[in-house]
């Protein structure tokens, strides 16, 4: 049997980061620049291969999709959320893709711009100039009213520092458990096998913060006839005589709001982070952004002229993209770029690592939105949002709201880093920075969207 080269000894003890994902990370991202397309090592009697090549990330994702299942880190997450979409394997997870998708088709994600804008303007106005930020915290407050709003009609400001404090937990926790989850995994599938109703074995007092929040807007939204979220699947529920469960919504909707929004909140962090150290990219996105929306709060028709505006957060999520990480595994043995692959065996797939290759990207650890403007990489090469069936279902939802985020906050403010101190990644599941990015605020006062013509003061 042909196994894929890769690090030996010791060495890939360092997979297991002693809490530190940011170490964990660069030894994988090490290991791939030393072996290529396809490394594999071994810890104990587990081997681990890691794929950093868009033709295999194709073929796993998409045209050989059927022979995988998720990975380790979908057992660790059902701890937290319970079986929801984000957890779920075929057949069922087809059949509640085809349930939820009404909410996330291009009619209905154009119908929530408004209140994505509304929501940002509203935290852009609550601002103080020269006050000082945690961003991280401020942008995870505004997406989790956004989601709340779009996808709940229900309104989230005052739990924010409820969810936001189990996450955290949820986060610090995560950092030991997630590298060596594989193998305390068979342990927990017997424990749901023979106790599928049992409280979460890891996050048993987050999970239940989670549903004392959660709870009370199922219950206010029960009449509800909107095509939001909670609405299609309780009226799945009715159709079908009973076959979602309570359980089920709740556990829906806990994905959603985790899935929803920390990953853009993230992903905006990043966004702010890099233009604080880019004031040249900064006084572009400006610019675009007071010629095509000036004043006014931007709307949905003001997208097509924020081309500069989706390339920084695309390129933002290029270099750090919050599902840094994510597996699938075979379920049968299999052959993948001439190796075999036992089944079972762990394949991790990483947008960080395989987006910061230079073989996909020229200068890859430079921010550089116009990489944008000349074309689009090699497909899965860039795939912040995974792909093929199990793609992010959110991302049409998750782009524009970045894009009308930006477009809200740098229409009226400037964020200055208050400390030069360098920011790493450290995270469990989502790549978080490593420390608290505190920005200070500078008011700024849009360019006029009107070029005034050079006599209009005189002549007035
Ligand atoms: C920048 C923001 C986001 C990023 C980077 C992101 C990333 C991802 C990725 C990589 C996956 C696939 C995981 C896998 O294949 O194992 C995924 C799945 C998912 N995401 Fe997102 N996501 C984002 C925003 C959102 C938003 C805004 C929502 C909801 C409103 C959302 C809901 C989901 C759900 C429900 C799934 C599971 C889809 C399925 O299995 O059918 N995400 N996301």
């Amino acid at each position: 049997m042909k196994v894929p080269p890769g690090p030996r000894g010791f060495e890939v003890f360092q997979f297991l980061g002693g809490g530190n994902v940011g170490r964990t990370l660069k030894f994988l991202e090490s290991s791939a620049r030393r072996y290529g397309p396809i490394s594999s090592f071994r810890i104990l009697t587990k081997r681990i291969y890691l794929v950093d090549d868009p033709d295999l990330i194709e073929e796993i994702l998409v045209k050989r999709q059927h022979s995988f299942v998720r990975d380790t880190g979908a057992v660790l997450l059902r701890e937290l959320i319970g079986d929801g979409l984000l957890t779920r394997e075929e057949p069922e997870h087809r059949e509640r893709r085809r349930i939820l998708q009404p909410a996330f088709h291009r009619d209905q994600i154009a119908s929530y711009a408004d209140s994505m804008s509304s929501e940002a303007e509203r935290t852009a106005s609550e601002w103080q100039p020269d006050a000082t930020i945690d961003l991280a915290a401020e942008m995870r407050r505004l997406t989790l009213a956004i989601v709340g709003e779009c996808l709940f009609g229900a309104d989230f400001r005052g739990s924010a520092k409820g969810i936001a404090a189990a996450l955290q937990r949820v986060g610090k926790r995560s950092q030991w458990l997630v590298p060596g989850f594989a193998f305390l995994e068979p342990l927990v599938l017997a424990y749901r096998r023979t106790f599928p109703r049992a409280p979460s074995l890891f996050f048993r007092s987050e999970r239940a913060e989670l549903e004392r929040i959660i709870t009370p807007i199922i219950e206010r939204r029960r009449q509800s006839q909107t095509r939001d979220v909670i609405s299609l699947l309780m009226a799945q529920r009715d159709d079908a005589g009973g076959r979602l469960s309570d359980e089920d919504i709740r556990n829906e909707i806990v994905t959603f709001v985790l899935a929803g929004h920390e990953t853009t909140a993230t992903a905006l962090t990043w966004t702010g982070y890099l233009l604080a150290q880019h004031p040249d990219v900064e006084r572009k996105l400006h610019a675009e952004i007071d010629l095509a929306v000036g004043e006014r709060t931007a709307t949905f028709d003001d997208i097509p002229q924020l081309r500069y505006t989706s390339a920084v957060f695309a390129e933002a999520m290029r270099l750090y993209p919050p599902a840094l990480l994510f597996g699938r595994r075979p379920k049968e043995t299999i052959t993948l770029g001439g190796y075999t692959i036992r089944r079972g065996s762990t394949i991790f797939l990483s947008p960080y690592i395989t987006q910061r290759n230079e073989r996909f990207f020229d200068r890859p650890t430079a921010f550089d939105p116009e990489r944008w403007e000349a074309g689009s990489p090699p497909k899965l090469a860039y795939f912040p949002f995974g792909g093929g069936a199990k793609m992010c279902i959110g991302e049409p939802f998750a782009r524009m709201e970045g894009v009308l985020v930006l477009a809200a906050l740098a229409r009226r403010w400037r964020l200055r880093l208050a400390d030069e101190k360098a920011v790493g990644v450290g995270s469990g599941m989502i790549l978080r920075p490593d420390r608290p990015i505190v920005m200070r605020l500078d008011l700024r006062q849009p360019a006029s969207s009107v070029p005034q013509p050079a006599n209009a003061a005189a002549s007035s």
